[in-house]
């Protein structure tokens, strides 16, 4: 169907799945073992209730804000999804692409189907992008990496260091559309991988995807290290507990010029099923530990399918909200015009949203516009 006439992210999905590959489907929309916490992500935001105010002129209402200290035209950004182009031929840099009228940020994964240096080729003057990291076993591959990205700093801004996955979910439709496959490999052009390093046997995609990733990350020894190999700030994704968001911004603290963001993120609910959704990590965080907010900035996705979804994160204290499969969905119903059409939907929900709500700009959103009285009592 012409992209003008999909309306809403649902249709979008729909579009993609019509045109893409089983096994691009199956690696997409995929989660962990029933699907549960994809499901709760999205009903997590839906559980929040907006409360307008009246007789504030809102004419018009500016997304824009600031993330690290980059002026962004809208607080929405492309969370790393890895192997965009088993969705269509325009891979990252056609999501690169699509997303450039909004001013929004992108984050690519280190499993990208096209090098940073593709990527960033034909990128916008102003554009910012972050690199997220998978710590490889053999850390010189790593290593290797962040020299690539520190001579890319004109459009790279942050490393993001994925803490949620150090082992891959159990992803029953990812592995089951591989066995039919027999197990065929996927090449990621970010991180490729010699024949040795191949996964023997089967799994599926995001199985292959992990072989080589350490699971053996931690605070004392991690974050030392990649400070040495990059002066870039530091976003630690998929943080899951307000004691972790804590210990994050007491590294922060203690360690000047690192850590400056987190992600809070259930990795889209593929890593561990009946993990939190980011909203009730956000709760938690107001709740019991509220300075974390001033230490680094925090933030979130998972299930966001609706501009709404979008504001009330907003609302409670996050400083961005990132989308995974909308945007893959979005280059799989039409390469990067697919993009372009999804980040439409979106970013014209969010200004009705905010108009709606009687908010003119990022900074008048606050918890004084929602009621999360039924989230909280989950
Ligand atoms: C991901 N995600 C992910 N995260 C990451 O840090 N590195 C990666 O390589 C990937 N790869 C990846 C592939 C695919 C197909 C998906 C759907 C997701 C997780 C991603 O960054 C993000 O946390 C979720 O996608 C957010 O949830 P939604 O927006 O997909 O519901």
């Amino acid at each position: 169907p012409p992209l003008h006439t999909l309306l809403n992210l649902d249709e979008i999905e729909a579009a993609a799945k019509s045109q893409v590959s089983k096994k691009c489907w199956s690696y997409y929309f995929s989660a962990a073992d029933d699907l549960y916490t994809k499901a709760h992500n999205t009903r997590a935001f839906r559980d929040i209730l907006l409360r307008p105010r009246v007789f504030v002129d809102c004419t018009k209402a500016d997304t824009s804000t600031t993330l690290l200290g980059h002026k962004v035209g809208t607080p929405l950004y492309v969370s790393p999804a890895a192997l965009a182009r088993l969705a269509h031929p325009d891979g990252e840099a056609g999501i690169a692409k699509g997303i450039s009228s909004f001013g929004a940020m992108q984050l690519v994964s280190n499993n990208a189907s096209m090098t940073p240096e593709q990527i960033v080729a034909e990128a916008k003057p102003g554009a910012v992008f972050g690199w997220q990291l998978y710590v490889q076993t053999t850390r010189s591959k790593s290593e290797a990496m962040l020299a690539r990205i520190n001579k890319l700093r004109d459009h790279f801004k942050c490393i993001v260091l994925t803490l949620d996955a150090p082992q891959p979910g159990k992803r029953e439709h990812d592995e089951k559309s591989n066995l039919e496959a027999a197990g065929e490999f996927v090449e990621s052009a970010s991180n490729a991988k010699t024949d040795a390093e191949k996964k023997p046997g089967g799994g599926g995609v995001g199985q292959q995807l992990f072989w080589g990733t350490a699971a053996d990350l931690t605070w004392e020894t991690t974050l030392p290290w990649l400070a040495k190999h990059t002066d870039l700030p530091i976003v630690l994704k998929g943080i899951q507990t307000h004691e972790d968001a804590y210990l994050a911004a007491q590294y922060a603290g203690k360690h000047p010029g690192t850590v400056k963001a987190i992600i809070l993120s259930n990795h889209g609910g593929r890593a561990l099923d009946t993990a939190p959704p980011a909203v009730h990590t956000l709760l938690e965080i107001r709740k019991y530990c509220p300075e974390v907010f001033g230490a680094v900035e925090v933030w979130i996705d998972g299930g966001v399918k609706r501009g709404t979804d979008v504001v009330k994160a907003l609302c409670l204290g996050a400083k961005a909200v990132g989308v995974g499969r909308a945007a893959l969905w979005g280059l799989g119903a039409g390469g990067w015009q697919g993009v372009e059409r999804t980040f439409e939907i979106l970013q014209q929900e969010i200004i009705t949203c905010m108009k709606l709500l009687g908010a003119k700009t990022v900074d008048d959103l606050g918890p004084r516009l929602i009621n999360t009285r039924i989230v909280e009592r989950d």
